[in-house]
Parts: structure tokens; C-alpha cells; sequence
């Protein structure tokens, strides 16, 4: 299906019209009685989704105890009381804010002994939760979607993977020093987050917009792994209110020259 892509004035309004997908979705499935899954992204990106949906439970009364969440990955190494690790930083910006439930959070364990064993779970925890209704995802300079770095293949599943050392250069910001980047990680897979029903990619600012570019026009291929997501699948192979509302979008917003 082609991705479609929305250019929005600025961030805030990108990540309130994501925002509001997630409130529409998390209503549906209260009506539904079932949970709704989400699988969520750290970076700055994301920052000004977790601050609107915050909002929305805090001056709207918008409950989260009926959703469990999924992270695309974490450092390897950094157990999740690290202030550099992604635990935290979703603790931080986003889970101690809601009401959800105690133990519906998810975030790969970067120091797990058995890795392998770890990834395994990691998906099968997905699958028994029913599978992501609805995936946000940033996108790094590399085509990186997750830590899918080139080159992933479109069956990669939650795995360890080496980052790109373009990554570790962008990330080094979050660390105390440059050095202290780790160079593994464990991450959802291409196929993973191709799995989910809605995906919903966010790019600001003129840094991501060649990577954008590529990703919306290039025939994928595992060297740029953002553009597997042109065959995220069709809506009408599935017959749910939900999943035939199945989409990918990419909301973009290229800062403008001054
Ligand atoms: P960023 O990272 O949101 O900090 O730009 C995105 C990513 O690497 O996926």
C-alpha cells in the first residue's frame, strides 16, 4: 500500500492528529472490551505525542488502564534504572504520568543473560496480547526504523542487532559522553512492526528529510529498512472496524529555509 504522507504547520499539530488516533483507538477497544496494544518509540521525536497524550488523560480524563504498551527496543547493557537507557526515559516522559496498569509496559531487557531467549519472548508477548493495533515510529538518518539498521531484512524479528556508528553519533546527546553510546541493542524486528495494524511514522526537521525521501521512493531493500514499509499490507485482507481503517502514515514537517 503506498504510504501516505500528511505535512503538518509543526510538531504539535503532527503529534496531536497521532495523538488523537491513539484516544480514538484506546475508546474503541474500551467499547471493544479488549486491550489496546500499542508499540511505542523513544528519541526526541516522540517528545511532543507523550506531552499531548499526557493532556488528554490529564484535562480529559482519558484512561490508559486499558492499554498495554510495547517498546521497539533498548540499549544493550543499560539495565532500566539507567538514566541513558529507554525504560527510563519512557518511565520518565510518558508512563509515570498515566493511570496504566502495573506490568503493561514492555521494553526489551538490555542485560538479559539469554538475548536469544529474551527476543523470543519478546515477540511471543506481543502475539499474546493480540498483536500491535497501532505502531509509532521515528526514523533515523540511516533508514533505521526501530534499531533496524541497514542492512535488516523485511522477515528480521526481535533481535540483537550492532548499531550504525551514524546512530551512535546522533544518539551521543542522551550520554555523557560520546564513548558511553553502546554499540548493540536489542530491537523489534522489520516484520514486527510490519505486523502492526496502523503505523504511524513521524520525521521533523530538514535532517530527516533526504532519509524521507528514500524512504517514500526507493524499491525496498534491506539497505534502507524505512523502506519495507511501502508493503505494509493492505486493509482489505482484514474485515474488523478497526483493521479495515488499517493505514501507514508518515507525517512530515521540513523546517522551513529562514
Ligand atoms: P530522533 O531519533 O527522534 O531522536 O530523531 C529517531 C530514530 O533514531 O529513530
Amino acid at each position: 500500500m503506498p504510504i501516505h504522507v500528511q505535512v503538518h504547520a509543526d510538531k504539535q499539530a503532527a503529534s496531536g492528529a497521532v495523538a488523537a488516533r491513539i484516544r480514538d483507538l484506546i475508546l474503541l477497544r474500551q467499547h471493544e472490551g479488549r486491550p489496546a496494544v500499542l508499540g511505542l518509540a523513544t528519541g526526541s521525536t516522540p517528545l511532543p505525542l507523550y506531552a499531548e497524550l499526557i493532556r488528554l488523560h490529564r484535562d480529559t480524563g482519558l484512561s490508559f488502564r486499558n492499554v498495554i504498551t510495547f517498546n521497539l527496543d533498548e540499549y544493550e547493557g543499560l539495565s532500566g534504572d539507567r538514566p541513558e537507557s529507554y525504560r527510563h526515559f519512557m518511565e520518565v516522559n510518558l508512563f509515570r504520568h498515566l493511570d496504566l496498569r502495573p506490568g503493561a509496559t514492555h521494553v526489551p531487557d538490555g542485560t538479559a543473560t539469554d538475548q536469544d531467549q529474551a527476543c523470543r519472548a519478546y515477540e511471543d508477548a506481543i502475539r499474546q496480547a493480540g498483536g500491535l493495533d497501532l505502531q509509532v515510529l521515528g526514523i533515523g538518518r540511516t533508514g533505521h526504523i526501530g534499531f533496524n539498521e541497514p542492512p535488516s531484512a523485511r522477515e528480521s524479528r526481535t533481535r540483537r542487532v550492532h548499531l550504525d556508528e551514524v546512530t551512535r553519533r546522533d544518539n551521543a546527546g542522551f550520554f555523557r559522553q560520546p564513548e558511553d553510546v553502546p554499540h548493540g541493542a536489542l530491537t523489534m524486528g522489520v516484520a514486527t512492526i510490519m505486523d502492526a495494524r496502523q503505523v504511524e511514522l513521524l520525521a521533523f526537521g530538514s535532517a530527516k528529510a533526504e532519509i524521507i525521501r528514500r524512504t517514500l521512493h526507493e524499491t525496498p531493500h534491506a539497505g534502507c529498512p524505512a523502506t519495507w514499509l511501502q508493503a505494509h499490507p493492505r486493509s482489505e485482507e482484514h474485515t474488523s472496524e478497526l483493521q479495515s481503517r488499517q493505514y501507514l502514515v508518515c507525517r512530515l514537517l521540513l523546517e522551513k529555509k529562514t
